[in-house]
């Protein structure tokens, strides 16, 4: 598995890169790790139906086609963390500040989000069709319209060409999605929990009943995060029903 030798399919602006591999997966079937670059999305779309803001031609806006074996059908999150691990891995190759992973799959450079994961599945019946990964990495932006977002250069002063950060993607997520297929889950649980954020310090989490300060356990094969709170209890959240307050 090389998905560095794909050259990508480049577009100067689109409404998202990941509608744009969902077109090409109704037209026919793209090779794997087939990845479609745009300089810029008119809706670019995120986790929670947020939108995926980023000024033209200043960072990486990706989405990969993948094809996930029918034995991972039963644990769709291991996709998601190995896509993570890819992500994070990048992000440090260019980064020297810590880089850390944000549950569910947010990359954070000295605890500012500097990349985003969209992952959107196909099925066919109960078995995963295709998935479609994409990713968000601020590379050479410095302003946000959120004060607790980062970017490559902003963190390593100094400009960076994207081509160079998509390269290390490509290369990473080759090597990461290979391990998956391999069968090599445990390794890529363990290393996503290695970088996970919040397992050392207690966190402030809005849930339906109120506010919790708690630390995170881990994330469970089905993708939510267990938390433990300073009073010892622990319960597991699915995205919609948790918050982390900055
Ligand atoms: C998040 O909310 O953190 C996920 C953001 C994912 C953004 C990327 S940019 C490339 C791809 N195309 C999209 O429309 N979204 C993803």
């Amino acid at each position: 598995m090389n998905f560095e030798l794909l050259p990508p399919i480049i577009l100067d602006s689109v409404d998202s890169t990941n509608a744009a591999a969902m077109r090409l997966l109704k037209d026919g079937r793209p090779i794997e790790g087939t990845c479609i670059r745009a300089n810029y999305q008119t809706a670019g779309r995120g986790q929670r139906n947020n939108h995926w803001q980023s000024d033209t031609h200043e960072n990486l806006l990706v989405s990969f086609i993948l094809y996930p074996s029918p034995h991972l059908s039963s644990m769709p999150f291991s996709l998601s963390k190995t896509i993570a691990l890819a992500v994070h891995q990048t992000l440090c190759a260019f980064a020297s500040v810590d880089v850390k992973i944000k549950w569910p799959n947010d990359l954070l450079i000295g605890g500012k989000k500097a990349a985003g994961i969209l992952i959107e599945n196909q099925w066919s019946g109960s078995s995963w069709s295709a998935a479609i990964a994409g990713i968000g990495i601020n590379v050479n932006q410095r302003i946000f319209e959120v004060n607790h977002a980062t970017s490559i250069s902003a963190e390593s002063a100094k400009n960076t060409p994207i081509e160079e950060v998509l390269s290390e993607l490509q290369r990473q997520l080759s090597h990461f999605y290979e391990r998956l297929c391999n069968g090599d889950y445990a390794a890529i649980n363990q290393a996503y929990h290695q970088h996970l954020f919040g397992r050392n310090d207690t966190y402030t989490y809005e849930i339906r009943e109120g506010k919790i300060q708690a630390k995170v356990v881990r994330v469970l094969d089905d993708g939510q995060v267990e938390l433990i709170t300073e009073k010892g209890a622990t319960n597991s959240y699915q995205l919609s029903e948790i918050r982390l307050m900055y």
